[in-house]
């Protein structure tokens, strides 16, 4: 990802760091000039004139490097935080093509500090690194060379002898860092998972009334987060006095040699002050090649940690050749086993079924038999082998994900709205739809009394930031939802649980009107809301173990007739209010 930018821009690199290196080249002005001036006001050759050119002359090389600093921050850094641009929507929209396991298995703090904490890190390396690098580099050959052939090639050298620690230091501080660092950000991905954890099941916490245990578990997170931090701020807190320490002897040697040398007039004593000068201005890049190794390392261990995400190969293959066709309803499963990626165990098993366009089919069968599985092949989110799902006769294999998802709704059980208003939250599949639709497709599925109850009516915004529905409320809402898009094949995954028995039956009857001529596929654990079915498929362990009308099948002697007098058992305890005694 890197080279396939670095393509594009690496022309902004070279401008910059042409910058980068006329603002070291005008830095070696001032001192020099400095030292030239000390020594002619001390010969007394220097008239107001000459101190006149001197200034200007200093003034002349700020302005050039004030000028050229502004550049190579705009090509460089600035190219950078395009990179984390351009990063941020790649991984963005490699997360849109990723299939359904891929999400099963990630967590999202840590999908989250990969959008963050690891882009900012390769950042790093694109902007400051590259900045850095190049500073050390020319200064450094630069400044020696200005420091020999202006004042003395064996003061430079003596007093350059502690300068090489500075790198050692800041190497092996580097390495240090690096790793404190990864614990800090191990620390981040946990902080992070554990609060949203926590937040978003709340409800659970205090019905438990297990707030003292969630408030230790979370304690210890945060401050193993804390210490990681803690401990990264000694290693920064040694780092800097000892590079301080070093700077401090090199100047120490170059005050006592140097000034032995003024004394006996090996160098002048301007030319003394432009050493010193460039003496300071060495420690900076000697510095900087830790920093800047340091900053490599990171940024690596960043780089493969996105790089991750971006090898992901979907589970479901989209077909070279899409067939682009037309969904009417028509639906067909042919022998059909699976199980889920990396598991082995089958979850469904010689699943046949022959759906015909228009029919309403009641899908029933205990929890964990498959129901939800045999939906969700429907919708190609994980992968099928080929010829057991046609769709009017072609292969699922080959029509897109994104074609095939325009002809069906899949309603789930778990609803999930936006932090937006009701209105935008049902319009969202169309973006922009007239009010009576919406309310049209409220009404049908039987939210819409609801909703004018609400503060603001349909523009009351749900979700995190806004009024709470209830899990019915939000299940019709949802409904609503899938309804706007008006498919051929539409696909309730149990998504009424959460509203009681009566409504659910009106609901699904009244819906068959109002989508008449769509495929209608209904998996409801209450039975009597598939009773008008056309055909109901009875799971069992992922196999489907009966199929028929609801009246048949209460007849035969099976499953389906077993569920069914539960059902109405429990039915009429709650009628009764449970003491018919
Ligand atoms: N993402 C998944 N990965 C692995 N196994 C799963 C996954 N989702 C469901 N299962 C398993 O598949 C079986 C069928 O589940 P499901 O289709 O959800 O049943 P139902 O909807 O009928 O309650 C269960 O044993 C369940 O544990
Ligand atoms: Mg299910």
């Amino acid at each position: 990802m890197i080279a396939s930018y670095l393509k594009k821009t690496w022309w902004k690199y070279i401008i910059g760091v042409l910058f980068l290196i006329a603002v070291d080249l005008l830095q070696l002005i001032p001192p020099r000039l400095t030292g030239r001036l000390v020594d002619i006001v001390k010969s007394n050759d220097a008239n107001e004139n000459t101190l006149l050119i001197f200034i200007l002359g200093i003034l002349a090389a700020a302005g050039g490097m004030m000028l050229s600093r502004f550049w190579w921050r705009y090509f460089i850094i600035g190219t950078a935080h395009r990179f984390s641009h351009y990063a941020r929507l790649t991984l963005f929209g490699k997360l849109l093509t990723l299939t359904q396991d891929f999400y099963d298995r990630m967590l999202t703090g840590d999908l989250m500090a990969r959008f963050t904490n690891d882009i900012n890190a390769v950042r790093m390396m694109l902007g400051p690194a590259v900045v850095m690098a190049t500073d050390a580099v020319v200064l450094t050959v630069i400044t020696v060379f200005a420091m020999g052939k202006f004042v003395s090639w064996r003061l430079t050298l003596l007093a350059s002898i502690p300068l090489p620690f500075l790198v050692l230091v800041s190497l092996t501080f580097g390495k240090m860092i690096h790793n404190r660092f990864k614990k800090v950000q191990e620390g981040f991905s946990e902080v992070t998972h554990g609060a949203e954890e926590s937040i978003s099941g709340v409800r659970v916490i205090k019905t438990f009334a297990v707030e003292d245990r969630m408030e230790k578990r979370y304690s210890d997170v945060s401050r193993r987060y804390f210490e990681a931090q803690m401990s990264l701020i000694k290693v920064w807190g040694l780092f800097f006095p000892l590079i301080n320490m070093i700077g401090a002897s090199a100047s120490l040697i170059a005050l006592v040699l140097g000034g032995r040398m003024v004394i006996y007039g090996q160098i002048s004593l301007g030319e003394f002050i432009t050493f010193n000068q460039y003496l300071g201005m060495l420690v900076w890049p000697m510095m900087a090649v830790g920093w800047v190794l340091n900053i490599i390392q990171r940024s690596r261990a960043s780089y493969k940690r996105i790089m991750e995400i971006l090898k992901v190969k979907p589970s479901v293959k989209e077909p070279e050749k899409p067939v682009d066709v037309v969904i009417k309803g028509n639906v067909e499963v042919k022998d059909l086993n699976f199980a889920y990626p990396n598991t082995d165990q089958l979850v469904l098993k010689d699943v046949n079924t022959m759906i015909k366009a228009g029919q309403f089919v009641g899908i029933a069968g205990r929890t964990g038999s498959g129901k939800s599985t045999f939906v969700k092949l429907l919708l190609k989110l994980y992968p099928v082998e080929r010829g057991r799902i046609f769709f009017e006769g072609v292969d699922i294999n080959d029509i897109s994900s994104e074609h095939l998802r325009k002809y069906i709704t899949y309603v789930p059980q778990e609803s999930f709205l936006f932090s937006t208003s009701v209105e935008k939250n049902i319009a969202f599949p169309v973006g922009e739809i007239e009010e009576n639709e919406i309310k049209f497709y409220a009404q049908v599925a039987a939210v819409h009394d609801d909703i004018v109850e609400l503060p603001h009516g349909y523009k009351t915004v749900v979700g995190e930031r806004g009024v709470t529905l209830s899990g019915g409320q939000k299940q019709r809402v949802t409904l609503a939802r899938g309804l706007v898009k008006r498919s051929p094949i539409i696909i309730l995954d149990d998504s009424l649980s959460a509203v009681d028995a009566q409504t659910e039956e009106a609901i699904i009857s009244h819906l068959r009107e109002s989508v008449l001529g769509s495929t209608l596929i209904v998996v409801s654990h209450r039975l009597r809301v598939l009773s008008r079915a056309d055909i109901i498929y009875v799971f069992d362990d992922g196999r489907i173990v009966e199929a028929g009308h609801h009246n048949d099948l209460v007849e035969r002697d099976g499953l389906y007739k077993r569920m069914y007098e539960l059902q109405t058992l429990e039915e009429s305890f709650e009628r009764d209010g449970g003491t018919n005694g």
